[in-house]
């Protein structure tokens, strides 16, 4: 098992980045929340086939959750995450305070405009500022050839990586298919939170998925039709869940789309309680 460096503060983490650079060390990033599962490991595995070193960084973002959202109750378990870091593979951990990223007098944020306005963003009208302001940072301080992010945050994936190529960072952007538990349920780390009855029915959501996909297989191309399809599935096998929306876009440009063409992702937001999941699957 390799050892494990662990940063906090920001001029740490940029002298040992700058150092191993000088070496001649690639670096990939996996930036995250902590509370660590498997989707997490799998990008780090994958950092490590790209690059010579992998720098985990765990902070919990302040500036991503509005006032009424779950920033208190995020999970955090900071020695289990260093653990299943190291068992990764993982050389180097980023752990930052929130007064070490977010000073007194910080008041600059990046804004990714038009990406940003739908789906997660017509409900979270300011989390994806706070996204991309804190990935740009963590960029700046670890100064990575690759970073890995995953499907499952498809909107994000696509917010960050547009940023990226906008800000002209050198950075090999990857982005890793969604892990999933045995019964379809995208792995995440709000899960643990639902009740047991929530936790049987949310691979509905899944179900609804990969009926869409299906459907359009089998040479369907009415977006409404399809989602109508969707909706029964989760009406039927996930009564508890409360659907936020349903959504057809162009995988890019995450432009609606009303007749499924190529390229097309189905997303879809729903509540059980109080947790809030996010899903979704390339249907064409
Ligand atoms: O996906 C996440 O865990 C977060 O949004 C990220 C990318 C680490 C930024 O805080």
């Amino acid at each position: 098992m390799t050892t494990l460096t662990v940063t906090n503060a920001i001029i740490a983490q940029q002298e040992l980045s700058r150092r191993l650079a000088r070496k001649g060390k690639t670096i990939a990033i996996v930036p995250t929340m902590g509370a660590l599962h498997e989707g997490h490991l799998s990008l780090i595995r994958r950092g490590l086939k790209k690059a010579d070193v992998v720098v985990t960084t765990i902070f919990v973002n302040p500036t991503q959750f509005a006032p009424n959202e779950d920033l208190n109750r995020y999970p955090r378990d900071p020695q289990g995450d260093l653990n299943k870091i190291k068992q990764a593979g993982g050389q180097v951990v980023f752990i930052p305070s929130a007064a070490e990223m977010y000073p007194e007098a910080f008041e600059t944020y990046i804004s990714v405009e038009n990406l940003t306005r739908t789906l997660e963003g017509g409900v979270r009208p300011t989390h994806f500022r706070g996204v991309t302001t804190v990935v740009a940072k963590l960029f700046n301080i670890v100064r990575p050839d690759v970073a890995l992010f995953g499907m499952k945050d498809y909107q994000q994936a696509m917010v960050l990586k547009r940023m990226t190529v906008d800000m002209n960072w050198p950075i090999d952007f990857v982005i890793c298919p969604t892990v999933r538990e045995k019964d379809g349920l995208a792995l995440s780390s709000r899960n643990r939170f639902l009740s047991p009855e929530s936790r049987r029915q949310a691979p509905a959501l899944y179900l609804a998925l990969r009926a869409a996909r299906r459907l359009v297989r089998e040479g369907k191309t009415d977006a409404a039709s399809i989602e109508n399809t969707m909706r029964a599935i989760i009406g039927q096998d996930a009564p508890s869940a409360i659907v936020d929306y349903i959504a057809f876009t162009e995988m890019e440009t995450l432009r609606p789309v009303s007749i499924i063409g190529k390229q097309t992702v189905a997303s879809l937001a729903a509540r059980f309680g109080t947790v809030r999941l996010i899903d979704n699957l390339k249907i064409a």
